[in-house]
């Protein structure tokens, strides 16, 4: 195994750590301060590990964000050079408003092996490892699609549910499920977690799909990948500054259709923990002088684990 089990449990710590960071925020109304007590943490403790790390999926590039931007080297420099994908918030709003699901999030690969992805909506659809690879497409229809799922699972459409964020942008799909008679889990914010629901039967989620954040869209794609299951994306380039600064990353075909082993390949390590409980696990708990975390890990093809941590209060 090239990515090894103690660079995992470094990520487990340094995620449960920067989820922890966080606490203080939750319910305060401070996405900003929230975000920076998490990035801050992720930083140094990555900075702190024997890689030599690059930020290939950050919070915005060096002249934009003071946070962990695109390019940003990671480690002492003296280990494997590696991709790495941080989110230390998915899901700022949910901290700030003390709603469920937000997580801390760390995705790992060999140098080469992670898209880079621009700040750039992604248009997705993901379904489970159930689902043969290519039977649904990001480019048939929604009621083609539901076809398909409905003819492969045996299931009726008014017993499958389709995940996806609820926003403006998405009120045509909406209506068109909605007369298909297929349930709707809309959620308001976190389409990392949104995706991974496709994961498990136990969430009852047959299809996530719509647009989103591309860096959310690459950092669901290395935990699906391990978990076998199926995704696509597109980006979506509005504006010429965004063409250009696509064309910058090496992105020549601006409406290419991503496959899941486009956007990672190799091995990968993907770490999230909860910061407020949500769908996938359970939020930070402040119990006598301890916190006590909860990660979900997807390792070389392993399945989801979920592993609990106790953190003593220092
Ligand atoms: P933040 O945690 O950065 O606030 O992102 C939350 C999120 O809901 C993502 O999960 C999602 O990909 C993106 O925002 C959707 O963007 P928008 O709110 O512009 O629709």
């Amino acid at each position: 195994m090239k990515l090894s089990q103690e660079l995992l449990n470094n990520l487990i710590e340094i995620t449960s750590n920067s989820a922890i960071a966080c606490y203080p925020y939750i319910g305060k109304n401070e996405k900003i301060l929230a975000d920076k007590a998490a990035t801050d943490v992720m930083r140094d403790q990555l900075n702190k590990l024997n890689i030599n790390g690059k930020v290939v999926i950050g919070e915005g590039e060096l002249d934009e964000a003071p946070m962990l931007y695109i390019g940003e080297k990671l480690g002492n420099g003296e280990g494997p050079e590696l991709d790495i994908a941080v989110d230390p918030v998915e899901g700022t709003n949910f901290v700030a408003k003390n709603l469920p699901g937000s997580m801390s999030v760390l995705a790992v690969a060999e140098k080469g092996n992670l898209f880079t992805a621009p700040e750039t909506y992604m248009h997705k659809i993901a379904s489970g490892n159930h689902i043969p690879k290519g039977s649904i497409d990001i480019d048939f229809t929604v009621e083609k699609n539901i076809n398909i799922y409905s003819e492969l699972t045996n299931k009726k459409k008014s017993e499958i549910t389709v995940c996806i964020l609820n926003r403006p942008r998405h009120k045509e799909i909406i209506s068109e499920l909605q007369r298909l008679n297929v349930n709707l889990k809309l959620i308001n914010d976190g389409d990392v977690s949104g995706a991974l629901l496709v994961s498990d039967r136990k969430f009852s989620v047959d299809i996530f799909m719509g647009i989103g954040g591309g860096p959310e869209g690459v950092i669901a794609a290395a935990a699906l990948d391990s978990l076998g299951c199926n995704f696509q994306g597109r980006f979506l380039f509005k504006t010429a500054e965004d063409k250009n600064r696509a064309k910058e990353m090496g992105i020549r075909d601006l409406n290419k259709k991503y496959e899941i082993n486009e956007i990672v390949k190799g091995e990968s390590i993907f770490c999230a923990t909860g910061i407020t409980s949500g769908d996938l696990m359970n939020g930070v708990i402040k119990k006598n002088e301890k916190f006590i975390t909860e990660t979900i890990v997807t390792h070389n093809k392993k399945r989801l684990e979920l592993i609990k941590k106790v953190v003593s209060l220092t």
